[in-house]
């Protein structure tokens, strides 16, 4: 039996793990850090792990087969997860720290996108408030600009400023209050038009393009309020036109791809590209180096095929787009939030309707839940635990099919303080 190992915890790795457990490939599942929503039905936890080194140490005692990165950090953290795996000769689904740079590092990204001539927003940097100051009018002589701390700020870091109380704003958080920590700050020019999240499977310098997605990063409908790891997404090979995924395949990812294989930096795993549809064209916002969040959560349910077989031959460096497909139509996902979200959040609260949701309805992944006090293996019931609490996921032939199979089920559900949108999978469709 294949023995896997998925890294992470929220709704991403739950879908994950979901889609993995459904490939005809039998597997031994293990999940680190994992939740108790994922350890009740799809993973066992990876007992006496708690960083990096006791992970690997737990890989190499379990003769883990497969390991596979859910959230990225730790790419990025120490040796790198993927370096580690190398090194012990065990695949691994993600890459390795130099190349995760591309997620980790803001200008690392940009330096890239400029180097290897792919569309991008007009930048520059700065390491003071001066050199900030002075820089801001070349790229933005008038109108919004966007200031970008250049480290992990907890999704905190990115400002789209539309007035000069804006810029000083967040100024002065950087380079005053150093809110994120010391770093330097990438100024952008601020670019319009809707956004769209492709994947790609990469390896060795080959590329599969998966089904592209969009979520609603901000916490209110209509796009208000302040952003948030995601509040829904809207998955179908239809989003997008062939002519325009046509132009980000010859114009983004072939480059990207290419570019890796030129800078010799190794790649195997989900390269997420935050694309924005400019009147000038698809550009990149962003690289991630991992699936997105609550993307994941909307693809996943449309995937059919061998998945695990698929990951396994990628991580060893073979891509076999044979072995998996996607469903046609449409699916959306809607996070369901605790409340305080996303400036804070509220753990603890019941959840009550879970268990009325039909399988064949919607699919319900965990992102921020924990077994109650009063929960018992044969009625587990969960409290809230974290931002996004939630994601319910349904599938339709159309668009509004899944819109209307998932909004009764997401309102099965309800918690304290619960929040929602109510657009998504609606607004920048009409
Ligand atoms: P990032 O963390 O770089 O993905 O930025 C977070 C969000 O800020 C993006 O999803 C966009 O909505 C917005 N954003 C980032 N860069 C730009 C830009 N150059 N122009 C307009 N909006 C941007
Ligand atoms: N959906 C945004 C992210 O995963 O970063």
């Amino acid at each position: 039996m294949l023995k896997l190992l998925v890294v992470g915890k929220g709704g991403r790795e739950h879908a994950l793990l979901s889609a993995l457990a459904a490939s005809p490939t039998p597997t031994d599942r293990f999940c680190f850090p994992g939740s108790q929503a994922i350890f009740t039905s799809l993973a066992q936890p990876a007992h006496g792990v708690h960083d990096l080194p006791s992970l690997v140490a737990f890989i190499q005692n379990e003769s883990i087969d497969l390991v596979v990165a859910g959230e990225e950090s730790y790419l990025v953290t120490g040796e790198g997860l993927a370096n580690a795996c190398q090194r012990l000769g065990v695949p691994c689904w993600g890459p390795p720290r130099e190349s995760a740079q591309l997620e980790a590092s803001k200008e690392f990204a940009k330096k890239f996108l400029v180097r290897h001539g792919i569309p991008t927003a007009r930048y520059t940097s700065a390491a003071t408030l001066d050199e900030a100051r002075s820089a801001i009018p070349d790229i933005a002589p008038q109108g919004p600009v966007v200031l970008k701390f250049d480290g992990l700020a907890a999704g905190k870091g990115v400002a789209v400023c539309t007035s000069p109380a804006m810029v000083d704003d967040f100024l002065e958080n950087v380079f005053v209050h150093q809110t994120f920590g010391p770093g330097r700050l990438v100024i952008e020019e601020c670019l319009t038009g809707p956004e769209v999240s492709i994947f790609a499977s990469l390896a060795d310098g080959k590329y599969h393009i998966l089904c592209p997605a969009r979520d609603y990063k901000r916490i209110f409908d209509a796009d208000e309020g302040p952003n948030t790891g995601g509040m829904g997404a809207v998955a179908s090979r239809e989003l997008i036109t062939p002519e325009i995924l046509s132009q980000i395949e010859q114009e983004i990812v072939a480059p990207t791809v290419a570019g890796l294989q030129h800078d010799g930096l190794p790649y195997r795993g989900f390269l997420y590209f935050g694309l924005m549809l400019t009147p000038d064209g698809p550009k990149v916002i962003e690289y991630n180096c991992r699936f997105g969040d609550p993307e994941c959560e909307a693809v996943m349910p449309l995937v059919s095929g061998d998945f695990v077989q698929y990951i396994l031959h990628g991580a060893r460096g073979e891509l076999r787009p044979d072995l998996i497909s996607f469903s046609p139509g449409w699916s959306i996902c809607i996070i369901l939030a605790s409340a305080g979200y996303p400036a804070t959040s509220r753990s603890g609260d019941a959840i009550t309707g879970l268990e009325s949701i039909a399988s064949d309805e919607a699919s319900v992944f965990h992102c921020g839940t924990r077994l109650a006090p009063d929960s018992t293996p044969t009625h587990p019931r969960y409290e809230t635990h974290g931002g996004r609490v939630l994601a319910v996921v349904a599938q339709g032939a159309t668009r509004l099919d899944a819109l209307n199979k998932v909004n009764p089920a997401a309102e099965k559900i309800s918690f304290p303080g619960r929040q929602r949108r109510h657009d998504i999978g609606q607004l920048h469709f009409e």
